[in-house]
């Protein structure tokens, strides 16, 4: 147990302006993925996610439904962004909005102090603004399309925008930050992530306009009340004001610095204008700042304005919550794009869940039954077969806490899957139905048991954090909540052999993953 290493992790927070699709939920598993196996491995973790609040955005589709903004964020995240949690089963610690209070007076000392020490200046700003994005563009950014400069993510006209704003010299950090590149080269994942930031970088920063005076959703400049904070640059503060920066010293050292997991297309301003700030305010830059791929359907960025957005509940209540998390923390590279389709989906949940672990659980636990009346058997004088699976689950919980300290979560799961496999083609060689038939092979069947039985154990140690409902109807099941519960498994010694106890009484398994074909078709229909 290592309590003294700290874990912070952050997923973005989410725009309120509707409701989640399954590219924010992807977000928020792999983090929470990554939270929980450091939690089990007895690190001090903590998971923070929110909401994004204020801004043009929201502030027009409240008004488009006929409320205030507030009210509008208010119904947002009750009705869908705290259900969206339980919809994947996140174990958050906290919840952030950037409405709450904690998070504007935090923001209003922080800029005080930016202001005081004079990275802070009054100045006039031209340029184009796409408010989906909520960013200030660059001309070469833009597309050009009947006439009209649209923005190239959201496909709509950006707007032309000449204030008077303050600015935040960004354009002094540019040295800082490509050292900051090059000396912690992980600072920046992946590598494709990394270069393009490093390139943008080394162009040259321009400062950054920081508040804006047309409208007055936000919080607002602490020593000029005609203008609110750009809405980027508050919503970034919310990793530190949520742990107490400003108002709890004792906290916010304990947690920060802290590893962002963002989409890709959010990585410029968690690399470029978040660690600025930081280090124009003196504190620590993140550890880490993980910019993964995008959901594409039908090959574009899947996303509601272009309608190819699928409610997380639409997988979810077909093929429940574990094989969602399973799904896209395997299917896809953590890192690179990954296209989403129905039949990939029900592909990979009938080969490697329902046939591959699911039947292997339950096969597991009827041949306790039927071989040794329920009760795990005693192994002896292990063979090379036998020892070839106690090297195949000491190699794959150490790769695996190695993959999840690169944040890389498929590979993880790739390295444990080997047990699965290894398992399963071991039952096929040993054949345990054939050595059940004579009393001379009592002994060995009894190893063989006591073999698949651990392995299993080992599993869903392992694969607790991907799938925690499923793994703790396994842990039950083969009698090993003796040892404590599933999710105090200390994950690091998950490959130790010989942890099950001989004598353990095993229970019944319902099928950890039964078969969808019926309901496919049915979520097909839907679509
Ligand atoms: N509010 C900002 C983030 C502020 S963080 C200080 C924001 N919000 S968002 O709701 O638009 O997006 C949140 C996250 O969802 C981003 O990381 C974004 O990359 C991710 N995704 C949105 N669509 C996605 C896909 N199709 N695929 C994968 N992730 C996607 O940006």
């Amino acid at each position: 147990m290592a309590a003294d290493r700290s874990f912070y992790i952050t997923t973005p927070i989410f725009y309120v302006n509707d409701v989640p699709h399954i590219g924010h939920a992807y977000t928020e598993v792999a983090a929470d993925v990554l939270a929980r196996w450091h939690r089990q491995a007895g690190d001090d973790t903590w998971l923070l996610t929110g909401t994004d609040e204020h801004g043009q955005k929201i502030l027009r589709t409240a008004v488009a439904n006929d409320t205030d903004p507030k009210s509008w964020a208010d119904r947002l995240v009750a009705e869908a962004w705290l259900p969206l949690l339980d919809t994947i089963d996140i174990a958050n610690d906290d919840f952030i909005r950037t409405t709450d209070e904690r998070h504007e007076s935090a923001v209003q000392v922080f800029l005080q102090k930016l202001y005081d020490d004079g990275f802070i200046y009054s100045g006039e700003y031209e340029g184009y603004y796409c408010v989906g994005c909520e960013e200030y563009k660059q001309k070469d950014e833009l597309l050009e399309v009947d006439g009209d400069l649209v923005c190239a993510i959201h496909g709509r006209p950006v707007e032309v925008l000449k204030e008077r704003n303050y600015f935040f010299r960004m354009s002094e950090f540019q040295d800082r930050l490509i050292e900051l590149y090059e000396s912690q080269p992980d600072f920046i994942q992946p590598e494709s992530v990394r270069n393009e930031i490093m390139h943008f970088v080394k162009q040259g920063l321009a400062d950054l306009s920081i508040s804006r005076s047309s409208f007055d959703w936000g919080i607002k400049i602490p020593w000029d009340e005609s203008h609110v904070v750009y809405v980027w640059f508050e919503a970034l503060m919310n990793y530190i004001t949520a742990i107490g920066y400003g108002t709890d010293d004792v906290n916010f050292a304990r947690r920060w610095p802290g590893t962002h997991i963002v989409g890709k297309d959010i990585a410029r301003f968690h690399a470029v204008v978040w660690p600025a700030t930081l280090m124009a305010a003196g504190l620590e830059v993140p550890k880490r700042v993980f910019g993964h791929g995008w959901l594409l359907v039908g090959g574009e960025k899947m996303s509601k304005s272009k309608l190819t957005g699928i409610a997380p509940s639409d997988i979810t209540d077909t093929f429940g919550t574990d094989a969602f998390r399973f799904y896209f923390m395997s299917a896809i590279h953590f890192g690179q794009d990954g296209s989403f389709s129905w039949e990939d989906l029900s592909a990979r949940y009938n080969a490697e869940l329902a046939n591959g672990f699911g039947n292997l659980a339950s096969r597991v636990i009827a041949m306790v039954n039927k071989y040794f009346d329920g009760l795990i058997p005693a192994p002896s004088g292990y063979l090379d077969a036998d020892l070839a699976i106690q090297r195949t689950v000491a190699k794959a919980a150490e790769d695996a806490d190695a993959a999840i300290e690169r944040l890389l979560i498929n590979e993880a799961i790739e390295a444990i899957w080997t047990i699965v496999d290894e398992l399963n083609g071991y039952i096929t060689v040993q054949e345990p139905w054939v050595l059940a038939k004579s009393s001379d092979t009592r002994e060995r069947l009894a190893t063989v048991i006591y073999t698949v039985s651990e392995g299993l154990r080992a599993l869903a140690v392992l694969l607790s954090p991907v799938m925690p409902k499923a793994t703790a109807k396994l842990w039950e099941a083969i009698g090993a909540d003796g040892l404590g519960p599933l999710t105090e498994q200390p994950i690091r010694e998950a490959g130790s052999w010989g942890v099950l106890q001989p004598g353990t009484a095993v229970r019944a398994l319902e099928a950890l993953f039964p078969r969808v074909e019926q309901d496919v078709a049915a979520a097909d229909e839907r679509r």
